[in-house]
């Protein structure tokens, strides 16, 4: 039986694989990996809708209806239908992309994660590990998505910039400020979990006209968000002025720095919103949106900076002549 089924699957995929080349284009593919990053863009922005709205304690312990009707039944449904079929899509570059092969299965781990801690959430008393789990869950779940997007957009433009020289220090800068945002997020969550958004009522003043938050309720976590946020801030500062010194050479770092930079104040400025307005809906809103922007900047950043795996720059010709030697299994040089 075993031997029987190579050959008849090799059979099926022959007979598949014209159809799969005429449907499967690189151009379908980038289109619906475009439209897949936006979809999960606002299935991230409506699950903060419900949070905002208080509405996913509405839903009581009936997820995922959510008394029948409500977005996070057709949003859950639609958001998994479009990342697999992305990850469907994105399979004919399975073999020539170790990206793909770690991004399209961390998408829908992600999905599956996403879906069953916000049900989590919904069912259960909320708690710092959930909440930090669901927090992760999103930001990885959007950010595989975007990163896989923008891989098969720029592939054989600037995907080749990424085999250009670049300092250690600029690959460290990335990553730490990737893994940073997650801590300032989850402090930002922490706060409005624990109902003490303004235990820090003024801007750019704590309390009182102090720095500091004094004996307020949750002032130690709303002092370290801001702290937090300022380093931040800083970062993205460094990081642009580090990305325009590069740009001749890396226009993809020197670009992505500029969002990342553009994204950070405007997060700032908008947290900034949350305690002027006290709290008003949709600047929350907009703080929760943003930050899954100023990850997913991080990340690109963080992609772009490493080099293509060894694989596909023999594919185009530019792999190093040690690599070039582990790949064939050469032994001697030339
Ligand atoms: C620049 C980096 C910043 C990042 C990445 C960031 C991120 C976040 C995140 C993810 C939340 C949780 C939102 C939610 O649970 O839906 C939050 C909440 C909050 N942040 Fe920030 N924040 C930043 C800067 C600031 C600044 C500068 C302020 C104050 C001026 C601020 C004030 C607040 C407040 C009051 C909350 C709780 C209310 C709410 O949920 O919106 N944030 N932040």
């Amino acid at each position: 039986m075993q031997k029987h089924a190579t050959p008849m699957l090799q059979n099926l995929r022959a007979q598949l694989a014209p159809v799969a080349a005429r449907v499967v284009t690189p151009l379908a593919v980038r289109r619906l990996a475009a439209v897949t990053a936006a979809v999960m863009f606002l299935v991230y922005a409506m699950g903060t809708l419900v949070t905002t709205t208080k509405s996913g304690h509405g839903c009581g312990d009936s997820w995922p209806l959510c008394r029948g009707q409500f977005i996070p039944e057709y949003a859950t449904a639609t958001a998994i239908e479009f990342v697999l079929a992305l990850a469907a899509g994105v399979l004919w570059l399975w073999r020539a992309r170790l990206e793909i092969r770690i991004l399209a299965p961390v998408m829908v781990i992600a999905l599956f994660a996403e879906a069953g801690l916000g049900a989590a959430l919904v069912l259960l008393p909320p708690t710092a590990l959930l909440l930090a789990l669901h927090f992760g869950s999103s930001l990885v779940l959007f950010t595989s998505v975007l990163l896989t997007a923008l891989l098969v957009r720029q592939l054989g433009d600037w995907d080749n910039l990424r085999d250009r020289p670049l300092p250690a220090g600029y690959r460290w800068l990335v990553f730490g400020m990737a893994g940073f945002t997650y801590v300032v997020g989850f402090l930002g969550a922490y706060l409005r979990q624990r109902g003490v958004e303004l235990a820090c009522n003024q801007w750019p003043v704590c309390r009182d006209g102090s720095l500091l938050p004094g004996a307020a309720a949750g002032g130690g976590i709303a002092f370290a968000h801001r702290l937090a946020a300022l380093l931040l801030a800083l970062g993205a500062i460094g990081l642009f002025v580090w990305g325009r010194r590069l740009r001749d050479s890396r226009p993809d770092l020197y670009h992505g720095s500029q969002w990342v930079l553009a994204l950070v104040l405007a997060q700032a400025l908008v947290g900034a919103l949350v305690v002027w307005s006290r709290v008003a809906e949709v600047s929350q809103l907009l703080h929760a949106g943003l930050v899954a922007l100023v990850f997913g900047a991080l990340c690109y950043l963080c992609l772009q900076s490493l080099p293509r795996p060894a694989r596909t720059r023999l594919a185009t010709g530019e792999a190093t002549p040690a690599e070039l030697r582990t790949l064939t299994g050469a032994t001697t040089t030339s």
